[in-house]
């Protein structure tokens, strides 16, 4: 779909996230013709550099993380003169007026403030007073959107001053992910499953995000977040509201985000016994977390299982079981939903247990795949075997169609078509901060993290937490 020319400034340009995401993500818009004639990108940073110096910077960002369509040297040479670079000082005057200048009044304007939160402020209002802060205006924001509730109340109340929250886009890059909006079309886009999707016919549902890689350059910023700061209080919770939510009315951006934050608010607190906390451990070859942070005595967590339970109609006595943790065996994300038994085996008791179960896989290789109970062939019997209704996308779609774009192309465009449904709204943010600030404040108190060993599916206590009920997680496996 054509979208009206638009300028896009990133503020923070020369950052990782930039160079990582960021601009591969527009590359990839601008060869699918979704960037207008006249429009441009602006790299804005500390940093003093000029802009053929920044479009070195994107060109090497592009044929470092821009996939196969770097290879497109026609295509990034015409990018690249969409780009220009501004030096800017959030806490300065510098450049502020030169951006005045660059942006041009008629377009859409979007602000990615790809920097820590504790420039938000200064960026908010600095926009303002250079003139920039009107109506065509939209600002974007990374996580973490603060590190608590107070934190997070506190951010929303600077933005506040400035924008209205229909400007504010705060991107949680999994809603962009393809499957996870995948998930609402289809619960939503079926008659078979919402029926069923309650705590009369559902067991229990668990969410894992693992990932084979360990903290990396990051151990700063890590070791004062862990899983449960990092992970588990926003792309989890996202995935936990789409697959627990009320159907919304419509798919817009308040009916959807309405329903979500119901969610949140309808969860009991945890009780410290249904969460349990991990670190990994080095091998030969790879370092410990504690070694990769630089802390000996680091007590954050890379690993984090709980179950949690959603106090309303639809989902008492039906746990969900989440976690997630770096460094684990594979990196495999998946939602399964599991069934409950039938009501009655015909079959008798050699039959077996057999259950159907829902899995949508949302990364490494997407698709959905319904567990289902046949008969095994031959004369031998009534005996029943599970085997999976399986729709890889790859293969049920064709490896062109599924060949899904970035997360952050999806986002990034719909801030400047205006749509904000895969976006957070601040008072969602804000109920996450409410459910976690107890559960992390209980960590300091109670045990340290456990260790486990990389490569592994996180601490044996993991697996003791869903055992204890009669349960078993499914393997971690992409
Ligand atoms: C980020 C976290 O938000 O998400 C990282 O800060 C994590 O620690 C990453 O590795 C995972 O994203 P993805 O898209 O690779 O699953």
């Amino acid at each position: 779909i054509p979208v009206e020319p638009f300028d896009l400034v990133i503020i923070g340009g020369t950052g990782d996230l930039a160079r990582r995401k960021i601009l591969p993500a527009l590359f990839r818009r601008y060869l699918a013709g979704q960037m207008g004639k006249g429009s441009q990108v602006i790299g804005a940073a500390r940093t003093e550099m000029d802009t053929e110096a920044y479009r070195q910077m994107v060109s090497e960002a592009i044929a470092e993380f821009g996939g196969a369509e770097a290879k497109n040297k026609t295509g990034l040479k015409k990018f690249l003169a969409l780009i220009s670079y501004i030096t800017l000082d959030a806490k300065g005057d510098t450049g502020w007026e030169a951006l005045h200048d660059a942006v041009q009044t008629d377009h859409v304007r979007a602000f990615y403030f790809s920097v820590g939160p504790s420039l938000f402020g200064d960026l908010a209002k600095r926009l303002q007073k250079h003139g920039m802060a009107d109506d065509q205006c939209r600002i974007v924001v990374e996580k973490p959107f603060g590190r608590d509730l107070a934190s997070a109340r506190e951010l929303n109340k600077v933005l506040a001053r400035y924008f209205d929250e229909s400007q504010i886009y705060r991107i949680d890059h999994y809603l962009g992910k393809e499957t996870v909006q995948n998930l609402m079309a289809v619960r939503f886009g079926n008659m078979l499953f919402e029926p069923l999707w309650n705590s009369q016919y559902v067991d229990h549902i668990q969410i894992t995000v693992a990932e084979s890689v360990g903290v990396g350059g990051r151990g700063e910023y890590y070791d004062r977040s862990g899983a449960m700061r990092d992970m588990m209080q926003n792309h989890l919770m996202q995935l936990f509201c789409l697959i627990a939510m009320e159907p919304p009315a419509k798919f817009d951006p308040d009916s959807v985000r309405d329903e979500k934050l119901k969610v949140i608010r309808a969860l009991d607190p945890l009780r410290p016994e249904n969460i349990v906390r991990g670190q990994y451990e080095a091998t030969e070859t790879r370092p410990s977390y504690r070694k990769q942070v630089e802390n000996r005595d680091s007590t954050t967590e890379s690993f984090v299982a709980l179950k949690a339970n959603i106090s309303n109609w639809r989902w008492a006595g039906t746990p969900f079981y989440l976690r997630t943790g770096k460094r684990l065996r594979e990196r495999a994300s998946e939602i399964a939903v599991v069934f409950k038994d039938a009501p009655h085996s015909i079959f008798g008791e050699d039959a077996g247990r057999h259950r159907n179960i829902l899995t949508i896989k949302l990364q490494p290789n997407e698709g959905i795949e319904l567990g289902v109970t046949i008969k095994e062939p031959g004369p031998g019997g009534m005996r029943l075997i599970d085997v999976p209704l399986d729709m890889t996308f790859a293969e049920a779609l064709g490896p062109d169609q599924a060949d899904f774009p970035d997360a952050y192309e999806r986002l990034i465009m719909d801030v400047i078509r205006g749509n904000q449904t895969l976006f957070m709204r601040g008072d969602e943010v804000e109920a996450a901060w409410a459910w976690t600030d107890p559960i992390i404040a209980e960590f300091k108190e109670g045990e340290p993290p456990l260790p486990y060993a990389t490569g592994s599916s996180g601490p044996d206590e993991a697996l003791a937490l869903i055992h204890r009920d009669g349960r078993a997680w499914r393997e971690i496996k992409a």
